[in-house]
């Protein structure tokens, strides 16, 4: 069994405080930080930004990141921090925040365009620290070795995995994540249920990764409807955050699996939200994987419902019932997918072998179609 390391781990509602000693313990004085607009708009990034300036820490500010941030965006992130001569990376916002704070914490003694970073461990030397700052509730990339770029002229998305851009430090705080408008709290809920869905039914699941995922089940599954129908519900924004992070250290350890191969070429080539995405292909896949692995969705649906009297097709309803009660989309055509794309998506999610050898099902491309035409009208 192999373990990913993990960063220093802050959980709550003042939990952003912690920025400071973290980076006063490094002697960090000259910061790159890495946002969207909508996160300054909000007033989130101000918090930050009233800490550190307080504190007399120099701040260079980069609030251009764009939702799946293409690999021409990230290159102008790591130009500006290797001009700058930072001593720390603070990523803040969702997972494009924080994936494009990763990559320019790397790009610092790395030398090199960032598509040479594609791929498993190309990159040769450490990353200059990173905070990861999550304001949603989903990609739990605040705790994995992965950042997901969009190759633009490939409409692909690829991943950069490696340790070296693990952050250093994540702050879950759930005071910045009430003000998530409610279909993200919905697509990135559903997003991190299914990193713990996936992490506990992959060929690499784990001694490790199996509670991990089973207990994000069990957090997620009781508090996606509040987070969802009240945002300013703290017990539950918290409760999310904290599913969110172990379902991402799960599935850094025991990787994802055929939904997020088929949600790819959605995000890559139609720009579906990466969250929606999975939510629509789910259900799917989890009634293709299941054949051979009854014992495991019995188990998740124990988790999802708190009761014993379930079986493995449990499950499957309860994500199908999750759904409906979030207002996701129900099926690609809702999505506005044309239905003659079928065979490319099929051969799109086919190259995405890197996940699919996690599968606990094999998949062939003539199952591919046919899990794609199930997700179509359904
Ligand atoms: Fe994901």
């Amino acid at each position: 069994m192999r373990i990913i390391p993990i960063p220093e781990i802050y959980v709550g509602s003042t939990a952003l405080n912690e920025v400071l000693p973290f980076l006063d313990r490094l002697s960090a004085e000259k910061l790159l930080v890495v946002t969207d607009k909508g996160i300054v708009k909000a007033g989130i990034y101000e918090n930050l930004e009233n800490i550190l300036s307080t504190a007399g820490k120099t701040i260079i500010l980069f609030d251009g990141v764009q939702p799946d941030p293409s690999i021409t965006l990230v290159s102008e992130v790591t130009d500006l921090a290797r001009k700058a001569d930072i001593d720390a990376v603070i990523g803040i916002g969702g997972g494009s925040s924080i994936d494009s704070a990763k990559v320019a914490a790397a790009s610092i003694g790395n030398e090199g365009d960032i598509d040479k970073y594609i791929g498993i461990d190309q990159l040769k030397k450490d990353s200059i620290p990173m905070i990861a700052i999550p304001t949603t509730a989903g990609t739990g990339s605040e705790v994995t070795p992965i950042a997901i770029l969009s190759d633009e002229k490939e409409h692909l998305k690829k991943g950069i995995v490696s340790n070296k851009i693990i952050p250093k430090c994540a702050i879950l705080d759930p005071t910045l994540t009430v003000g998530m408008p409610q279909h993200i709290t919905a697509f990135t809920g559903m997003d991190a249920l299914t990193h713990a869905i996936e992490a506990y039914t992959s060929v690499n699941a784990s001694d490790y990764s199996d509670p991990l995922a089973l207990r994000a089940v069990t957090l997620i599954s009781n508090n996606i409807r509040k987070a969802y129908k009240n945002g300013t519900d703290i017990k539950a924004r918290e409760a999310m955050l904290k599913g969110s992070l172990l379902a991402g250290i799960a599935f850094a350890n025991a990787g994802v699996t055929a939904v997020h191969a088929f949600a790819y070429p959605l995000g890559g080539t139609y720009h579906i939200p990466h969250g929606l995405a999975n939510s629509v292909m789910l259900p799917v896949v989890m009634e293709y994987n299941m054949v051979g692995s009854e014992d495991k969705f019995t188990d998740l649906a124990r988790c999802m419902l708190d009761k014993e009297d379930v079986n493995a097709q449990s499950a499957v309803a309860f994500v199908n019932k999750l759904s409906s009660d979030l207002n996701i989309p129900r099926n690609l055509a809702e999505l506005e997918i044309p239905g003659e794309v079928i065979s490319d998506l099929a051969e799109g999610a086919m190259k995405v072998t890197r996940l699919l050898a996690n599968n606990p099902r094999k998949i062939e491309l003539e199952d591919a179609k046919k899990i794609y035409t199930a997700a179509y009208k359904r």
